[in-house]
């Protein structure tokens, strides 16, 4: 077997897993040139910029690795075509996300983004190019990713000897907790045909992560894999928190059926915390796509099975909204409330798909007046996400960079994300500085009960069963 010996790299998308995964390979493989290329010139700008706090993306230990590697073996720009020419591989990290229109709107993933960087890949590769899906992709894309790339190939003047393979190479890593997932990841999966390809690649990946932890299989079930591992942890995100509503009206506690079913080494103890309801790109977008795909295939009842992990997320976050609602009297015009954390999650100025972005436009329309503070999320990003509904009531609320001001005479506290520093809040100054009655709302069971016996707000949390 002769393996063809990766000199460097192009990945196409700069976005949290195109900029995280390259840099950590560049990191690791000090002899690889690593190259990521973005058609958005404002983000390669930010990658690029001296002041590594402007970095597009934030994850704990990324800007340590970016002032190792960038202009060393790591490099960002917008020269696409230039790119894939001097690669030996390329990795295709684009958004795939859910169809707005046409055939599958609403649940099928939109892979023209994939469909693009192929034909840019078939115009511009030189010699042998290895092609990874490292993007999220419906099970059978690298057959079309093979088919652009053969019949397009042919119409190259300088591709008489050019030549492709295709690999699925799936990116697990979790916001938040993206370098220490790719620094130290529980598996690898490479899914292909050619096995000198799938061994350069995991020639790469050896420099760092041991064989066993490397796993090979064909393309399809390495592209269905990622659809499932991520239906499967959202799953559980919908089990907990249906379970939480329960707790809620029979005086069970949450935490302590977590810690009693976690327990169970076949059940385990992690991905089992009650919240608003999962956010984030992937998720829905996923199960959504696996649902299509589910229909498309002949398998109605399989899709349906799937589709209530979503419809309960919905749920989730509909109902602690319109709880919210009722604890204030059914009424919130006029009323301060503060809300606690715009992201997803903590640890990410991610806000794609947050519950808070739901939470925040309901509050208004109702009439709310909105204080809001997030350690990582900027002003102009939570204007995006308000859009039209966040434009309309613009001076019904404010973006709060000080967290001690962002409670001055609210009437409620909505804690939405999980951010370490609001775990260690002193609720007894807090309390002193809210209206009366008011309330605060843990919607990520952050807080400790115990500590707010002699507050002077009415409290309620995910999953606890006092709230009856
Ligand atoms: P993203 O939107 O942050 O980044 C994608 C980038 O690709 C954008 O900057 C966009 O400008 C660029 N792009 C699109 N088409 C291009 C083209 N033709 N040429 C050059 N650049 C182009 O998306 P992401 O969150 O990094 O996700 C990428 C893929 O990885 C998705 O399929 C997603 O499902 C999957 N994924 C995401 C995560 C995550 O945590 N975000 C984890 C695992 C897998
Ligand atoms: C998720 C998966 O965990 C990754 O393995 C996968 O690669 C990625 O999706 C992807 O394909 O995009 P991510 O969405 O970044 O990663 O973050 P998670 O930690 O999975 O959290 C997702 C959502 O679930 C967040 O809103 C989080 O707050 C919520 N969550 C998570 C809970 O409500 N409870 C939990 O116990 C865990």
């Amino acid at each position: 077997m002769l393996v063809k010996n990766i000199n460097s790299i192009c990945c196409i998308g700069a976005g949290y897993v195109g900029g995280p995964t390259m840099a950590v390979v560049a990191d690791n493989c000090p002899d690889i040139k690593v190259t990521i290329v973005d058609l958005n010139e404002e983000r390669i700008k930010l990658w690029n910029s001296n002041d590594l706090t402007k970095i597009p993306i934030f994850e704990p230990g990324l800007k340590e690795i970016i002032s190792r590697v960038r202009n060393k073996n790591l490099f960002f720009t917008t020269d696409v075509e230039n790119s894939i020419k001097n690669s030996d591989m390329v990795f295709i990290s684009v958004n795939t996300p859910t169809k707005t229109k046409g055939i599958g709107a609403g649940k099928a993933s939109d892979i023209s983004w994939v469909e693009a960087c192929t034909r840019q890949v078939a115009s511009n590769a030189i010699g042998e190019t290895i092609i990874v899906e490292k993007s999220t992709i419906p099970v059978r894309t690298a057959e079309a990713i093979k088919t652009i790339l053969e019949n397009n190939s042919k119409k190259n003047s300088k591709s008489d000897a050019c030549s492709f393979t295709v690999l699925s190479n799936p990116e697990f890593l979790a916001e938040g907790t993206a370098v220490k997932d790719l620094q130290n990841p529980d598996r690898i999966l490479i899914g292909g045909e050619d096995e000198e390809s799938i061994q350069a690649l995991k020639n790469i990946y050896l420099n760092w992560v041991a064989e066993e932890k490397i796993i090979t299989t064909n393309l399809w079930s390495s592209e269905l894999s990622k659809l499932t591992a991520n239906a499967f942890l959202a799953q559980r995100i919908s089990s907990i928190n249906s379970i939480s509503a329960l707790c809620e009206v029979t005086g069970a506690d949450i935490d302590e059926v977590k810690k009693a079913i976690g327990l169970d080494t076949r059940i385990g103890k992690k991905f089992l915390n009650a919240g608003p309801g999962f956010g984030g790109s992937c998720f829905k977008k996923d199960i959504l796509n696996l649902t299509y795909l589910c229909q498309h295939f002949g398998l109605p009842e399989v899709s349906s099975y799937w589709e209530q992990v979503v419809s309960i997320n919905n749920w989730q976050i509909y109902r602690i909204y319109k709880m919210v609602i009722n604890k204030l009297f059914g009424n919130v015009t006029n009323k301060k409330i503060a809300i606690l954390g715009f992201s997803f999650k903590a640890n990410t100025n991610d806000t794609r798909e947050s519950p808070a972005i739901f939470i925040c436009k309901e509050l208004l329309v109702e009439g709310a007046l909105l204080s809001i503070h997030d350690p990582k999320v900027s002003l102009a990003q939570i204007i995006t996400e308000l859009g039209d509904i966040g434009e309309e009531n613009r001076s019904n609320w404010s973006h709060q960079i000080d967290l001690d001001e962002t409670y001055d005479d609210a009437d409620a506290i909505i804690i939405l994300t999980e951010w370490e520093q609001y775990r260690n809040i002193n609720w007894d100054l807090v309390s002193s500085k809210m209206k009366s009655p008011s309330w605060v709302f843990d919607t990520r069971k952050i807080v400790n009960p115990k500590k707010i016996k002699n507050c002077d707000f009415n409290f309620w949390q995910v999953g606890l069963g006092n709230n009856i």
